[in-house]
């Protein structure tokens, strides 16, 4: 089986984050989100993930290409010279996505996490015989997603409309598809949506299929999302594989810790965090809600809630880092700062307080 991920688009929403890597390769619970999804593809039997790119495909594929070996799995790019939106990169790919087996392929946004549930997917494709297969969740905010109307009992979509003004449901497309290779017929090679464009008039021929995601869902490609995301990750976590998570006296709730990261003496760490592969966190530290990533230092007695510590940053002792705040690839923290909701861009030195939400360039 074959798998396509959508890995265009600049990420502007995650910066200063993807000032550093493309968006896929931004870090969530210890690595790169797109690890997450290749791992679920190859777990259940995919060979072949070809990524849809259109910037710095060389970035992405360099880093790629040690994965390749490690989990197994063939990864190929299809480059765009201009971006072909969400379904172009299909009609790019055709070749590379259908074989003579005829199956059906993975399409998936490369933003979305969640569990994942691709076997249950395969099954409930099968059962409905129809053309295409979307997974949905059910959202509080469903205008900033594709809206899906389908009837309960069978999961035919009866409408689908991309970031709808007005009210239609609260059901929203998940960014996961399996797709017959009947669907590249539909599409053009040119920039198109397959939102807008091929989703509704499979859905007007009733051949458009949903099913409801079982599990936590969340598109992370903004800073907030990708705190929440990151709970709903560690949650489901504790449920399915526990020992993976930390334990002691200095851990509360769900935290993560990569086995090379070293914790001093009386900190107190989580809930909800992660802590990436090289870390040094000095002795006590307070972390809550927040994601430190690879290589990062955190002096004495340092405060963190609620942020995003960039690779290779520093945040001094007695810092108080909090609300949002985003520090990009490394940026350092001196002693004794308060930052409230700071976005710093990389290569950065803050040596006075933050006191509002702002860009520090
Ligand atoms: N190759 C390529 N080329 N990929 C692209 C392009 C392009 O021109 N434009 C967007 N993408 C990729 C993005 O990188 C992302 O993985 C995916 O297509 C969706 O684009 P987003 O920009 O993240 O869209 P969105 O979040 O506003 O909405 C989409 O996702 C929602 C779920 O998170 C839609 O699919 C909605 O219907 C859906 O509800
Ligand atoms: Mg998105």
């Amino acid at each position: 089986m074959k798998a396509l991920i959508l890995v265009g688009g600049f990420g502007t929403r995650l910066r200063p984050l993807t000032l550093s890597v493309p968006k896929p390769l931004v870090d969530f619970a210890n690595k790169p989100m797109i690890l997450h999804q290749i791992e679920a593809l190859k777990a259940i039997g995919v060979t072949e993930v070809v990524l849809a790119i259109n910037y710095q495909p060389e970035v992405m594929l360099n880093f790629l290409k040690e994965f390749e070996t490690k989990v197994g799995i063939k990864i190929t790019c299809s480059q765009e010279t201009e971006p072909l939106g969400t379904a172009g990169p299909l009609a790019l790919a055709r070749d590379k996505l259908i074989d003579e087996s005829g199956e059906p392929f993975f399409v998936l946004n490369s933003d979305v996490i969640s569990d994942y549930p691709l076997k249950e997917m395969i099954e409930f494709h099968k059962s409905h015989g129809g053309e295409a297969s979307i997974m949905v969740t059910k959202v509080d905010e469903p205008s900033k997603y594709g809206v899906v109307v389908m009837e309960e009992s069978t999961g035919k979509v009866e409408k689908f409309v991309e970031k709808p003004k007005l009210f239609v449901g609260n059901k929203i497309n998940a960014g996961i598809y399996l797709l017959n290779p009947e669907v590249l017929d539909r599409i053009q090679l040119r920039p198109t949506s397959i939102e807008k464009e091929v989703f509704p008039k499979i859905a007007s021929e009733n051949k458009l299929f949903a099913m409801v995601l079982p599990g936590f869902w969340m598109d992370i490609g903004q800073p907030k999302d990708y705190i929440t995301g990151l709970r709903l990750y560690l949650d489901s976590l504790r449920k399915k594989s526990s020992s993976k998570l930390s334990n002691g006296t200095h851990i509360v709730g769900n935290v993560l810790v990569d086995e090379t990261a070293t914790i001093g003496e009386g900190c107190l760490i989580g809930p909800d965090v992660a802590i990436g592969p090289g870390c040094v966190v000095e002795s006590g530290v307070r972390l809550s809600r927040c994601t430190v990533m690879r290589g990062v230092r955190i002096k004495k007695h340092a405060c963190i809630s609620s942020s995003i510590i960039g690779w290779h940053s520093t945040v001094g002792q007695w810092a108080r880092v909090e609300n949002m705040t985003i520090l990009g690839e490394d940026v350092h923290v001196s002693d004794e700062i308060y930052s409230n909701g700071g976005v710093v861009l990389p290569h950065k030195e803050i040596k006075s307080s933050i006191l509002k939400p702002e860009i520090v360039m």
